[in-house]
């Protein structure tokens, strides 16, 4: 199995802008989501980006006006948020996102860690130990939003094949394998490059993380209002502290 640091170099972080229809289209939507649950800079505008890959989110934050601090593993992808971002108020650090507080200073107005991120750790025991750290360095009043799907219900058989994407040069196929606290995610991505076909394949594990069990760890390390929906398999979590 491949570590999730080794999954992202070795198929994902190159088809992912692809996977998300570019990346104007990717930021776009990131800018939608924030204007519509009404996300700006009000207190400090010190902004955090648990897994930022290329900036979907920290982009379109610092551009409302946060001051972005993006962590995440992946070389590449940081690289694609650096080439996008020269003017823009983003710190970008690589490294374990666990290990964020290490990076930043000052309370933060915003947290976001977002598209499945939280499903990357190891374990619900890592996931709980983020959140203290989270918790602990939002202002009163701070915002920590969460989205991922939810992969607590399980896809039956022939089910658990999804075709991610496709086009002339690349086939992009996701198989799921269940098991009880995590699923093995295998990806396959064919690529043609000069008229041959060439494939690429690793897995990684995803956490099983319901909507209820976020709530509930949440609510217990002291977060007291929460704006939840799940649309379609994907859960949405804005938290305030
Ligand atoms: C599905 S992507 C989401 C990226 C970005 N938030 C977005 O919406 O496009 C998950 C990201 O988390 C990063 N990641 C996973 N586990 C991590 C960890 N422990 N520390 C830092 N980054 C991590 C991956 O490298 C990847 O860029």
């Amino acid at each position: 199995m491949s570590t999730v640091k080794e999954h992202y170099e070795n198929v994902l972080s190159e088809v992912y802008v692809w996977m998300f229809d570019g990346f104007d289209n990717a930021l776009q939507k990131n800018a939608d989501f924030f204007k519509r649950h009404k996300i700006s800079p009000r207190q400090s505008g010190i902004a955090i980006d648990l897994g930022a890959g290329c900036g979907f989110q920290s982009i379109p934050l610092a551009e409302v006006g946060f001051n972005v601090t993006a962590i995440d593993l992946d070389h590449k992808l940081l690289s694609d948020l650096e080439n996008r971002s020269a003017q823009l108020p983003i710190k970008i650090v690589q490294d374990d996102l666990v290990d964020f507080d290490k990076h930043t200073q000052g309370n933060a107005e915003l947290i976001v860690c977002m598209t499945d991120t939280l499903c990357h750790l190891e374990s619900k025991d890592k996931v709980k130990s983020l959140f203290e750290k989270v918790v602990t360095s939002l202002e009163e009043k701070g915002l920590f939003i969460i989205t991922f799907r939810d992969l607590s219900f399980e896809l039956p058989e022939l089910e658990r094949f999804i075709p991610v994407k496709s086009d002339d040069d690349t086939v992009f196929t996701c198989f799921l394998e269940y098991e009880p606290e995590t699923v093995k995610v295998h990806d396959l991505v064919y690529r043609k490059k000069d008229g041959n076909w060439s494939l690429n394949k690793s897995y990684y594990r995803k956490l099983r993380l319901s909507k209820q069990w976020i709530e509930e760890q949440l609510t217990k390390i002291g977060f007291t209002q929460f704006e939840s929906t799940i649309d379609k398999g994907l859960v949405t979590v804005i938290a305030v502290k």
